[in-house]
């Protein structure tokens, strides 16, 4: 697998690519990655001939007091790994590549990114719809792989490369758990040992959520249940545990058959900050 850390590299590989008829993915990541990503590169060869991935920390979709500093940063482990589940090229730039001096566009999904995590955590999804836009130009390729653990994020740049007639298909991939239910993720590596038990309560609590209300309990009594389990578990404190429409991600109060739900979950354990969603069926 190469790595090529500009934008004219990346697109005469892809091109050449192209030329030879060959159908290329891209999978975004910021790296540290874990099984799950390698499941969206797998996910990415069923559909293509060729994948690449990209690597870059993303500061601009980081606030103030996030763990942009302390983001797990391991080139040579990322790309063995890659390299390990068939990804054929590696793009990872430097932030001079993607954010030059003089750099002033903005990239604004309305709507979608008011709620759950664009709530507490403003301006997140502003740097990732500039950066997976910018991405997407770069690469050029057939599909890109986003995971359902992010569902929010797959809605907003579903929707974006919609909106700007971005000519490569958003193609979603499913969420990869560790042995116990806990969606991985980078950030799983944060957690002490006893931290790391207190976590497994988060896709138990979401299961029984859901069971109670497939029984017929209201989707906001199911939620206040949740989150008063969540507490008792050692959670601190809850940015939100919701019932959404899988697509608007408009608020649920009563199930409805014809649409499609989800809960949406995000928690604080000691500093770490964890997602997780699971459809409602
Ligand atoms: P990152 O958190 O590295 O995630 C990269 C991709 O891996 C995303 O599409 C995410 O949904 C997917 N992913 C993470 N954990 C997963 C799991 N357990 N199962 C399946 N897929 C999983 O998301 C980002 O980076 C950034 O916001 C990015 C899109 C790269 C823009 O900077």
């Amino acid at each position: 697998m190469d790595i090529v850390r500009t934008v004219a590299d990346l697109r005469a590989r892809v091109r050449d690519w192209r030329d030879a008829g060959l159908r290329v993915a891209v999978v975004p990541t910021m790296g540290g990655l874990h099984d799950g990503h390698l499941s969206l590169v797998r996910h990415g060869l069923t559909f293509a001939d060729r994948v690449v991935a990209t690597l870059f920390v993303n500061p601009k979709q980081f606030g103030a007091g996030e763990d942009l500093d302390k983001y797990p940063r391991d080139e040579t482990r990322d790309a063995e790994m890659l390299a390990g589940a068939g990804c054929h090229l590696l793009f990872a730039p430097p932030v001079t590549e993607m954010y030059p001096d003089g750099f002033s566009t903005r990239v604004t999904v309305d709507g979608l990114t008011d709620v759950l995590c664009g709530a507490a955590r403003p301006g997140h999804f502003d740097g990732v719809a500039q950066v997976v836009t910018k991405l997407l130009n770069q690469a050029q390729a057939d599909i890109a792989v986003f995971g359902e653990k992010d569902w929010q994020q797959l809605q907003v740049v579903t929707r974006l490369a919609r909106d700007l007639d971005i000519p490569t298909r958003i193609e979603p991939a499913p969420t990869i758990r560790e042995a116990d239910g806990l969606a991985m993720s980078s950030r799983n590596r944060y957690l002490s040992a006893s931290e790391r038990t207190t976590a497994a309560h988060l896709p138990r609590v979401l299961t029984t959520a859901i069971a109670s209300m497939m029984n017929g309990t209201a989707p906001p009594i199911a939620c206040q249940n949740a989150r008063e389990d969540l507490s008792s578990a050692g959670f601190g404190t809850i940015d939100y545990l919701e019932v959404r429409t899988a697509r608007t991600l408009s608020p649920v109060e009563t199930l409805d058959p014809a649409t499609p739900s989800r809960i949406f979950v995000a928690a604080h354990i000691g500093p770490t900050r964890l997602i997780d969603n699971r459809e409602i069926a």
